[in-house]
């Protein structure tokens, strides 16, 4: 069932919607809280992610990183991501945590948006520099900045 999300555009809909669908893979026997996410690229592929659990906790991946790491895996560099959508059921659109937008910091742009949703059909958009600000970026660790 396709989900509306009122007064967003077709194509961040339908980036929700397959955040959406990736949610149905999610791996989460611990908390059984399914995030999906959805990650669009340059040449118009989506990379889905869902959250994978572990028995042991710390190992938890979250559906916003096996989104971007696939795409990784896959071939795609930083600059080559043009939006990314994240669904949960949720009160009000789902937030990433803290560890998923210090990982867009890494491998997205400043200004690309996050596209948050939820079951209800409820939205925001927010850019991973919004989502992070004063980030320890890549530049960090260049030559002068160092000590
Ligand atoms: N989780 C995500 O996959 N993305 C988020 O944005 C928030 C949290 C996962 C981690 C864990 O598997 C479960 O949701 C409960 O925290």
């Amino acid at each position: 069932m396709t989900l509306v999300f009122e007064g967003l555009s077709d194509d961040y809909s339908n980036l929700l919607n397959e955040a959406r669908e990736a949610m149905n893979k999610a791996y989460v026997p611990y908390s059984n809280f399914q995030v999906g996410a959805a990650l669009l690229d340059d040449e118009g592929h989506v990379h889905a992610g869902c959250n994978v659990e572990n028995a042991a906790y710390g190992p938890c991946n979250c559906a916003e990183r096996t989104a971007l790491f696939r795409a990784v895996a896959d071939g795609k560099r930083p600059g080559q991501f043009l939006a990314i959508g994240v669904m949960g059921d949720t009160d009000g659109p789902i937030a990433p945590c803290g560890v998923c937008r210090q990982v867009m910091v890494e491998l997205c742009a400043p200004d690309m948006p996050v596209v948050m949703g939820n079951l209800r059909g409820e939205w925001t958009i927010m850019t991973v520099k919004e989502l992070l600000p004063g980030a320890f970026t890549p530049s960090s660790l260049e030559k002068g900045a160092r000590k």
